[in-house]
């Protein structure tokens, strides 16, 4: 039986819940969210007990794993505190605000040998797994990809230095994608735009942006995002090789290739394709069940901070 915990019952967590109802031999132990009626609407529909403090709930509940969940501006200490106790981590992306909190999970991560998967989601649909396996031994040239959707009724989002902005949040998703399946970055230029969304309170992050990447490989990349657009989410990601052009989206990976052009569908939930990956590594104790490590979500943080901080100076930032 795995006994897990949880910090953070927030929107989120309720999709990490319901796919883990349906894994076998869990057990929810604990559930913390600094919102008191949060943790114990949890505890109250899956079980286990509730809390506002996860130093206690550690403490007392003893869990094998935890789900960290929380806004970008909570993590560091509880990760450093879950590592130190020898619980295994599932952490909800961005892994932090700063890179300094990363450095120190990371570290803390690396000492204590736990198990460490951050929520890089789309590394798990299966159409991703189906373009990483076709681009292998092709080379990218042109990388684009597309982020458009409206803003989330969320009072951190909005806030820079609570959520980082959007390429924190949402943008960073097809960074990882980028890095997952093209190789690493070297250098980051970004611009942001400000000036539609002034009549929103407490509103100061950037409108869109559009961020150029320059690849290790020698290929161009580019992002798009905005949070303007009163519409739920639009989202692709582009890859184009001298053999052929991938188009990845939520619903389909379109290949055009020789000629032809194929379609594939995803099969498989990402989400739960995550959360079953994880425990099965908790379980086994295979590392090589999880497809974004802490140290793998590093890098891609790294290159996300470069953004932001791009778009602050102005100027183009080495990763
Ligand atoms: N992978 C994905 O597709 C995906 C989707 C949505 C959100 N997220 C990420 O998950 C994180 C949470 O997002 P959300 O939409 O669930 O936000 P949310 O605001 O709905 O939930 C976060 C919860 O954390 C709680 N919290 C804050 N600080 C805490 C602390 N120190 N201890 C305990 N609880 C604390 C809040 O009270 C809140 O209930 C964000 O970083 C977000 O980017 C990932």
């Amino acid at each position: 039986m795995v006994r897990l915990a949880f910090v953070g019952c927030g929107s989120i967590q309720q999709v990490h819940y319901r796919n883990l109802t349906t894994l076998d031999e869990i057990e929810f132990v604990g559930h913390c969210d600094t919102e008191r009626d949060r943790a114990q609407e949890a505890a109250a529909q899956y079980g286990g007990e509730a809390y506002t403090d996860y130093r206690v709930m550690f403490e007392e509940v003893k869990p094998h794993a935890v789900y960290v969940a929380v806004p970008p501006y909570a993590h560091g200490d509880i990760e450093i505190e879950a590592a130190r106790k020898g619980i295994h981590l599932f952490i909800e992306k961005p892994i932090a605000l700063d890179c300094a909190t990363a450095k120190a999970v990371s570290e803390a991560v690396r000492k204590s040998g736990v198990l460490c998967s951050v929520g890089y989601c789309f590394r798990y649909s299966d159409t991703t797994v189906r373009a990483r396996k076709m681009l292998r031994g092709k080379t990218p040239s042109l990388i684009m990809g597309l982020w458009s959707s409206g803003l989330p009724e969320i009072w951190w989002w909005r806030q820079m230095d609570k959520s980082g902005g959007q390429i924190m949040v949402q943008t960073t998703h097809l960074i990882d994608m980028i890095r997952y399946l093209c190789g690493d970055v070297a250098e980051v230029y970004a611009a942001g735009a400000s000036g539609c969304m002034n009549q929103i309170k407490d509103y100061d992050i950037h409108d869109s942006s559009v961020i150029t990447m320059c690849m290790k490989t020698g290929a161009t990349a580019s992002i798009a995002s905005s949070c303007v657009a009163g519409y739920n989410g639009h989202k692709f990601l582009d890859i184009v090789t001298p053999e052929s052009s991938f188009h990845l989206s939520d619903n389909r990976l379109t290949v055009r290739e020789d000629g032809k052009l194929s379609q594939y569908h995803p099969k498989k939930d990402m989400y739960f394709e995550e959360s079953r990956s994880f425990i099965e590594a908790v379980r086994t104790g295979k590392r090589n069940r999880l497809r974004c490590t802490y140290s793998d979500a590093l890098k891609t943080f790294k290159v996300t901070a470069a953004a932001n901080e791009s778009i602050q100076s102005g100027l183009p930032v080495k990763v």
